[in-house]
């Protein structure tokens, strides 16, 4: 199975939620049966690492985000995933723009699967840390769903 996570810079969200993901992969056993990736839907950040806030809020619960760089979502993501999933509204509707017709990739809302209490990771790239703090709190309440979810299906 394949999953990438998509947010707009990918050096925020989505990279939290690769590092976690393949985190609780691994603590599961899984990791050898599900390639984890992010991306971005912009190219600003393009082979860049993760923020600093960003790996350092992530390196204070152990998931180094340290070997991760930015990339842009690509129509041939839709080919290659099983699933796409969009941080907030705003990036799941510039993915619906960019899917094409027969896309493989499941395209969703990411806290809206897994029953969170929000359905949109917020940006925190304008906020102080508690911002990046709430999206560790979401992102890995949401991937406990997410591996239990792929369990199922491998
Ligand atoms: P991300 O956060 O989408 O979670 O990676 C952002 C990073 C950079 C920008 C916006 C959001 N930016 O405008 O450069």
């Amino acid at each position: 199975m394949r999953v990438l996570f998509v947010c707009l810079g990918n050096i925020c969200r989505s990279p939290t939620a690769q590092g976690v993901l393949q985190q609780q992969l691994f603590q599961a056993g899984l990791a050898e049966r599900v390639e984890v990736a992010s991306a971005g839907t912009g190219a600003w950040h393009v082979g860049k690492p993760p923020d600093a806030r960003s790996q350092r809020a992530a390196l204070a619960r152990n998931y180094d985000l340290s070997a991760q760089r930015a990339q842009q979502v690509s129509v041939a993501d839709f080919q290659h995933y099983d699933f796409i999933f969009a941080m907030d509204r705003s990036n799941l509707a510039d993915l619906k723009r960019l899917q094409p017709a027969g896309s493989r990739a499941e395209l969703d809302l990411f806290l809206r699967r897994f029953d969170a209490p929000v359905d949109e990771v917020p940006d925190p790239y304008y906020d102080g840390d508690a911002g990046f703090e709430q999206v560790l709190d979401l992102i890995e309440h949401a991937c406990q769903g997410l591996v239990s979810e792929l369990r199922g299906r491998l």
